[in-house]
């Protein structure tokens, strides 16, 4: 298990001008004395991850399982898209499932909050509040209205044994208050950041709960840490990828768009587009991260990537072995015309449409693609995605000399509104 780098479709760059900064910055990542350095917990984490704290996940998520029709997954950002886009991408969009999972507290939209609480009305609910500040006020107004749901429900002392909380493991307004209510707490380690937390409690209990096996998501981790451990360019994809995109940059593209053709991989590229837009857009410097789902999205972006303004490249996410498959069958009449499929599978058909936008949009539009291969949609995969990301992104984001751990930028939004409500 790996994922594979093609560099042919951007022309075979030489990237060994990079080397001599690629290892300083990993020398420097290594030892933990970059900008953020406090915040590299995720470096070492498939290896130093904590096996009781590991523990108490599956025994929760075993729980959750056995009593549970819904799990309320409350959080947003880094303390949900991961989940999401682990348990998305593994089993797919309509998995056959017995636990309903339903996601509050990344919005304030109030038809999306009002609906979502009808929904689990009459069902068995547990819920996962999620947020490593504790002060979040989308996940706070969401988890204030399912506690009062919950204890309505069922009463107070059954409403706090269907309650989890996942937050610092020593401070914070969620850990006074799960520590004063009683509910069950996660812990998130103080050196791994939002956005690189899917493989702590913050992902893993949702993802556990889900069914999928997190020993197994661990272990892929653990292989994309290992397989990248050299700084060489020659051998470290991830650093060849982070790599690439500053160099794809300085020719003068400005966007970075994800390309997929699995509908899965969705919230996956939702996930990647927090990683890199949050961790690089600072200072008037970065990529912006965009996102595409073909062949859905070629009957909409794809004029533009055809035909428009020549400020993007692709990084295109291919996944070998679909998760499930089937014959397109024949039929006598054939009144659609569509008897020149019969026999074929689904995927060939999707694959074919892969290589033809491909042809499209590198040899025809002159797209720089970059080709990323995995080979399935496993939990196994999935961690190692998530960590050859990881190093990916913060390789990437040194080399523009920015701190890839902090996000100052969204607090602005966030004291007009508190100006605006009146908040002290
Ligand atoms: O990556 C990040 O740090 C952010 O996206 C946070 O995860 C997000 O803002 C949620 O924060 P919290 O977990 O404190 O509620």
């Amino acid at each position: 298990m790996s994922i594979k780098l093609d560099l042919t479709q951007v022309g075979h760059p030489d990237l060994s001008g990079y080397q001599a900064l690629v290892t300083r910055i990993h020398q420097k990542i290594q030892s933990k004395t970059g900008i953020g350095s406090d915040f590299l917990g995720w470096n070492t984490w498939p290896f130093d991850y904590d096996k009781d704290e590991f523990e108490k996940v599956k025994s929760l998520a075993k729980t959750i399982r056995e009593n549970a029709e819904v799990l309320v997954v409350c959080g947003i950002g880094g303390s949900y898209l991961g989940s999401r886009a682990a348990i998305e991408m593994i089993q797919g969009l309509y998995p056959n499932r017995k636990l309903e999972l339903v996601y509050l507290g990344n919005t304030l939209s109030s038809t999306y909050i009002v609906q979502a609480i009808d929904r689990i009305k009459d069902k068995s609910v547990y819920v996962n509040v999620i947020s490593k500040s504790g002060t979040t006020t989308e996940t706070a107004m969401a988890f204030r209205l399912l506690k009062q749901f919950l204890e309505q429900k069922y009463g107070k002392d059954e409403a706090k044994k269907r309650i989890i909380a996942t937050t610092d493991k020593h401070k914070g307004t969620l850990k006074s208050f799960a520590d004063k209510e009683g509910y069950a707490t996660l812990s998130i380690p103080d050196d791994i950041g939002g956005r690189y937390s899917v493989l702590t409690s913050v992902g893993l209990l949702p993802i556990a709960a889900a069914g999928i096996d997190i020993d197994e998501m661990m272990e892929g981790a653990k292989k994309a840490a290992t397989d990248c451990q050299d700084d060489d360019l020659e051998v470290n994809t991830a650093y060849q990828y982070a790599v690439m995109r500053r160099l794809l940059e300085k020719e003068g593209k400005s966007i970075e768009l994800l390309v997929s053709y699995e509908s899965q991989l969705t919230m996956f590229a939702e996930w990647w587009k927090q990683l890199f837009g949050e961790s690089e857009g600072k200072e008037d410097k970065g990529l912006f991260p965009a996102s595409v789902n073909f062949s859905t999205d070629l009957h909409s972006m794809g004029q533009f990537v055809q035909e428009g303004k020549k400020v993007l490249f692709e990084t295109l996410l291919m996944i070998n072995k679909p998760l499930l498959d089937m014959t397109f069958p024949e039929d006598k009449d054939n009144l659609d015309g569509m008897n020149y499929l019969a026999g074929k599978k689904l995927s060939d058909v999707n694959n074919a449409a892969m290589k033809g936008t491909l042809i499209a949009h590198h040899d025809e539009a002159k797209i720089p693609n970059m080709i990323l291969t995995v080979e399935d949609f496993s939990a196994r995969s999935f961690g190692y995605m998530a960590q050859w990301f990881f190093i990916a992104c913060g390789m990437s984001v040194y080399l523009l000399n920015v701190n890839p751990f902090n996000q100052p930028g969204v607090e602005v939004y966030k004291k007009n509104m508190f100006k605006l409500l009146g908040k002290q």
